[in-house]
């Protein structure tokens, strides 16, 4: 097997010179590159990376040079006066612009009725070798100045300032100021007609947030607002200013993934960018938020100080994950941020990491076409993400803070491991951090602890919690317990521990849910906390927790799935948003056992608008004036839960409100539902047209999300075989959107089997447009995400078996067939018992 070899080892770049002319109608590239470095050893080579480039020409020190291009997309540059010490490599290169989304690529757009194009560039995680040759390694730190030479009368952005910009030969050239030393994966540019609003943070920083003309000033307004108070809230947390004179953020119309921290240039797509405050809702403002913070967090973790190798990528996206929460949270007490982390990542992590052959937050990478694998959301932000709020809840936010400090002091412009981090924190909280920790990021899995009571004995024991068939484990964790009851030590590192406990008081574990762990509470623990659930004594998280986790023990097979229904009934009368979230996931998690039984359907729909009533009726269709977000958000659950019960009158006024209003005109929150609604119980062609035609043409990033949600739920074949060409013609929905149309149409009961013969009849063309991309792996990961008959398990197998050695695949694919056959094991055991349960409602 092929292995990544690092190329550092060999030269040691110290400065980049390079310039690049633009002809993008011709879809070409061409520049020179001179890189100021150093060898080690005195071999009579140095190997640089380049891919799909042409080499034109190459000096070593003025002289020119033999080369020839190798394997592992590495160019190889012979001279005998190569030897140890400093040399200047200079490149002349041409390459062409392709429409992948990463490299140097175009984005397109519509604007008053006007075909245009930007280009821009994507580079993470080894891109930039596709547009001028470098080392292309993380530790390859470097200072860069770039030239770039493009056409007249555009926008040209770089990480840096513009230094100097002047007309030759009827072409803008471009000069930025040097950037400081950094990885090559961060450095980027923009090149086309874009507007901006501009404003200043505390220390002088000046933040821009762009888009192209299509897009409203007025949606530029609340990413600007949230960049200035985060990277002014940054400085201050992190003890150390923001590192450059600039902030730019882009909405670009065509982005592989949600967001780029590229320094001083961040790249996002659209609708994770751009708020409009006429068309976006709640959640997607606050996603806005969280991704803005996200990415300006990197520019501390994972820009001034970045991981030596990608192994260490947790310390890039598990970091911002964690601050992605920890910085709106501190700007906005009010969006309770910290249980949003709780009813979304921390689900996404328990469920994914209970699957056998997931990865370890931290991951060994072996195979160039491996390293995009890594990037599994559930994983190195999510899980990861979670563990940094444990360890921050372990040792207090307080040493916490002291210990990043000291990291960016110590580290700046330099590249670390996990242990360099642990150290400093151990340093600050006098706890020996690496210990406790390492075991966490190095073992895939977590625990399930179950507590037992006899007497006044409590037991408590911890084994890996499996969702699907897997191998024996004898994995063990160090555990923060955080219990309701000192009796309860506040480590489990053994496998068993019994202590004494005379407290009445039921007893609780990980309190506030911020370590990754579940709980099973035997016999009269559990009836005692589910008492206090109704009675009203337990607090919001420690409610929805009880729930969520009673769900995964239902999927793992320690709980009856059919316990679920009488558990749903203690929540009758709850309040709070966050807990809908998972009354109504609960719902969702007992839908796959009835979707051959119309009786049993009928019940459970019928279960949902039973529960759901109550705040319907608070809440109705509009919102009030002044009313909390919470309760905004908390509208769009409860009106799906109804929707869902196909309450007579529910789907006449969606169907009405759909009939009456625009698009633009009906509220954010609910707006994918309508449509959604009107698309399921009233579905012509005509609708399904107009719908297509307003996505085409529509600028708005969240109109669009929500016309493609409300279509994909259709019923009808006809229409999810339009919907299936839509995706491949690429004209109408983008390939940046492409997955998110597809696993909307696998969720949907009608659309599944369709789509699932659509991807395997049109693997050749997914394979060539995403086998590039960060993406390509989504395809069999969201197959296996809904797939669940023995039939489509023996499909999977045959189809995607032949596929496990292509790198990118391997450990989806692996991880997916134990995927869909625990749900059809699943099924199959919990499914009659589920449905005699709901026929006795
Ligand atoms: N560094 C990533 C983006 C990335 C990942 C680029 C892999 C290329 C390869 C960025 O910081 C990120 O994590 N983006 C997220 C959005 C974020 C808010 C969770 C993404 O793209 O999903
Ligand atoms: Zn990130």
């Amino acid at each position: 097997m092929q292995t990544v070899s690092r190329l550092i080892t060999q030269f040691v770049p110290e400065h980049y010179q390079l310039s690049l002319n633009h002809d993008r109608i011709g879809r070409t590239f061409s520049g020179t590159v001179s890189i100021n470095g150093s060898s080690p050893d005195s071999t009579g080579e140095i190997k640089v990376h380049a891919k799909d480039l042409t080499i034109e020409s190459v000096t070593v020190d003025g002289k020119e040079a033999d080369f020839n291009q190798g394997e592992n997309d590495e160019i190889s540059i012979i001279h005998p006066d190569i030897h140890a010490g400093r040399h200047i490599v200079a490149i002349g290169f041409s390459g062409t612009i392709t429409d992948g989304m990463h490299g140097l690529y175009p984005c397109y757009y519509e604007h008053d009725g006007v075909k245009k194009e930007l280009l821009a560039t994507q580079f993470e995680s080894h891109h930039a070798r596709e547009v001028f040759p470098c080392i292309d390694e993380p530790e390859a730190k470097a200072t860069f100045d770039v030239a770039l030479t493009t056409e007249q009368d555009i926008v040209v952005l770089g990480n840096m300032p513009i230094k100097q910009q002047q007309i030759e030969n009827d072409k803008l050239v471009t000069h930025f100021d040097t950037t400081p030393r950094m990885s090559v994966y961060l450095l980027a540019w923009v090149a086309g007609e874009l507007h901006k609003k501009t404003a200043v943070t505390k220390q002088g920083v000046e933040v821009n947030v762009w888009a192209t003309p299509a897009q409203p000033a007025s949606s530029l307004d609340f990413a600007l607002d949230s960049a200035v108070e985060t990277i002014d809230f940054f400085n201050e947390y992190f003890g150390t200013p923001y590192p450059l004179p600039k902030s730019d953020h882009v909405a670009l119309p065509d982005f592989s993934s949600g967001a780029m921290e590229n320094w001083g240039l961040i790249t996002y797509r659209e609708v994770a960018l751009l708020v409009d405050p006429e068309t976006t809702s709640v959640s997607s403002k606050h996603y806005v938020a969280g991704v803005v913070a996200h990415e300006l967090s990197h520019q501390w973790f994972g820009n001034l100080v970045t991981m030596k190798w990608w192994n260490n990528l947790w310390l890039n996206e598990s970091f911002a994950n964690l601050m992605e929460h920890l910085a709106p949270d501190a700007l906005h007490p009010d969006w309770s941020v910290w249980l949003d982390f709780v009813t979304t990542e921390s689900i996404y992590a328990l469920r994914r990491d209970s699957l056998e052959g997931v990865q370890p937050v931290q991951t060994e990478v072996n195979h160039p076409d491996e390293i995009s694998t890594l990037f599994d959301g559930a994983i190195v932000y999510a899980k990861g993400g979670r563990l940094m709020r444990m360890l921050q809840q372990y040792i207090g936010d307080e040493a916490f803070q002291k210990g990043l400090a000291s990291y960016f002091a110590k580290y700046k412009y330099g590249n670390t491991t996990g242990d360099d981090l642990w150290n400093e924190l151990s340093d600050a909280s006098g706890e020996n951090i690496g210990d406790f920790m390492n075991t966490w990021i190095s073992q895939s899995g977590y625990p399930v602890v179950t507590v037992s009571q006899n007497g006044d004995m409590l037991t408590l024991s911890q084994q890996q919690f499996f969702v699907g068939p897997h191998e024996p484990s004898s994995k063990l964790w160090p555990i923060p317990l955080k219990a309701s009851s000192t009796d309860v030590p506040q480590m489990l590192t053994t496998k068993e521990i019994t202590v004494k406990h005379t407290s009445s008081e039921p007893l609780r574990l990980n309190v506030g849910s911020t370590a990754h762990f579940i709980t099973q509470y035997d016999g009269d623990l559990l009836s005692q906390l589910i008492q206090q659930v109704e009675n009203g004594e337990l607090d919001v998280v420690d409610r929805l927790q009880l729930l969520h986790e009673q769900t995964l023990l239902a999927r793992g097979g320690l709980v009856s799935t059919a316990s679920l229904i009488p558990l749903l009934d203690a929540y009758k009368n709850e309040t709070a948003e966050a807990v809908w979230d998972i009354i109504s996931l609960a719902i969702n998690e007992l839908k796959k056992f009835v979707e051959t039984d119309k009786d049993a359907e009928r019940k459970l729909r019928s279960l949902s608008g039973t529960i759901a009533r109550k705040q319907y009726n608070r809440l109705g269709w509009d919102a009030k004036e002044n009313e909390s977000e919470t309760d905004t958000k908390m509208r769009a659950t409860i009106i799906g839960m109804m929707i869902y019960s196909e309450d007579a009158d529910v789907l006449a006024t969606a169907k009405e409100l759909y009939a009456s209003k625009s698009l633009e005109e009906l509220d954010a929150e609910l707006r994918a539902l309508i449509v959604g609604t009107a698309v399921r119980h009233g579905e012509t062609s005509e609708l399904v047209d107009t719908l297509i035609e307003k996505y085409g043409k529509t600028p708005s990033p969240d109109l669009q999300q929500d016309i493609a949600s409300g279509l994909t739920s259709t019923k009808n074949e006809v229409t999810i075989s339009k919907l299936l060409d839509l995706i491949k013609q690429g004209t109408i929905v983008r390939s940046q959107d492409a997955t998110h149309w597809l696993v909307w149409l696998m969720r949907n009961r009608s659309g599944r089997a369709i789509a699932w013969q659509w991807l395997q009849d049109n693997w050749k063309w997914i394979e060539q447009t995403f086998s590039g991309d960060k993406s390509y792996d989504d395809f069999p990961r969201y197959a296996a995400g809904s797939l669940m008959t023995r039939n489509q398990l023996e499909e999977y197998k045959a189809f995607f078996s032949p596929m496990i050695d292509v790198p990118a695949l391997t450990r989806v694919i692996t991880i997916g067939i134990g995927e869909i056959e625990g749900r059809v094991q699943l099924i199959e055991r919990d499914g009659p018992e589920v449905r005699e349960a709901l026929a006795k409602l």
